[in-house]
């Protein structure tokens, strides 16, 4: 049977990492995490205090970073690096760098896996259009602030909660004003509520997959009978 892909496109930390890897364990998925990728290279940018405003400039970039090892992706979520990587994901050729890696990543390992779960905030809109499942997580605006703000500090950031929640506002902001491949809500998308109860929402997700890969297996039993 054909593995099925489920996306998952929401606000910054809005829960789609711990959706994605409820999924993960739960049906043996792989879990591809898109916004690391940003991270990854605007910790780069940081570092070697790269400058990409000219077309040349991005241009070297690509050529000089395409191969890129995506997948070692150790402490990139702090706050300098959240603020870069949304200003680099609005730069075209780099998105096209990233979503080409992810999509390679599938290929690689279709059949290897079950299933994908991929999150982000274009995965259902521009990456997996034709996503067996598409999720759109909502969370209240402060929720997100605060869990990410007790994570920040979990992980020894030293860090107040108001820069927290204005980061993440502009980036929201940020994220879904942009020429290319804005944040918005996929056709078909199921919007997910998750700022209340975890649980419920996990529960809600768990239903949804198993019902699909239900109707899957039948249909694929159907063509093998034909
Ligand atoms: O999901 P995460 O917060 O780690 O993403 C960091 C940033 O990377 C986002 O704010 C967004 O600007 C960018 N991003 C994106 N498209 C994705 C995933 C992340 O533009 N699919």
């Amino acid at each position: 049977m054909k593995p099925i892909i489920i996306t998952i496109d929401g606000e910054a930390a809005s829960g789609k990492g711990t959706i994605a890897k409820f999924i993960k364990k739960e049906f043996n998925f792989f879990h591809i995490d898109s916004g690391m990728y940003y991270r990854k290279i605007a910790k780069i940018i940081i570092k070697k205090k790269i400058v990409l405003n000219k077309k040349k400039e991005i241009s070297d970039f690509i050529d000089k970073y395409k191969k890129i090892d995506f997948t070692n992706n150790k402490s990139l979520r702090s706050l300098k690096i959240s603020k870069k990587s949304s200003e680099i994901a609005k730069i075209k050729k780099i998105r096209n760098l990233i979503n080409l890696n992810q999509k390679r990543l599938v290929k690689a390992n279709l059949k290897k896996y079950p299933g994908f779960v991929i999150d982000g905030r274009d995965i259902g809109s521009v990456v997996f259009k034709n996503a067996d499942i598409k999720l759109y997580i909502n969370t209240n605006q402060k929720i997100r602030a605060k869990r990410r703000y007790k994570e920040l500090i979990d992980r020894g950031e030293r860090i107040i909660y108001s820069n927290v929640l204005n980061e993440i506002k502009i980036r929201d902001e940020k994220d879904k004003n942009r020429k290319y491949s804005p944040l918005i809500i996929p056709e078909n998308a199921i919007i997910i509520d998750n700022s209340c109860n975890l649980q419920n929402t996990k529960k809600l997700i768990k239903n949804l997959i198993i019902k699909k890969l239900s109707n899957k297996s039948k249909n694929a039993n159907k063509y093998r009978k034909k």
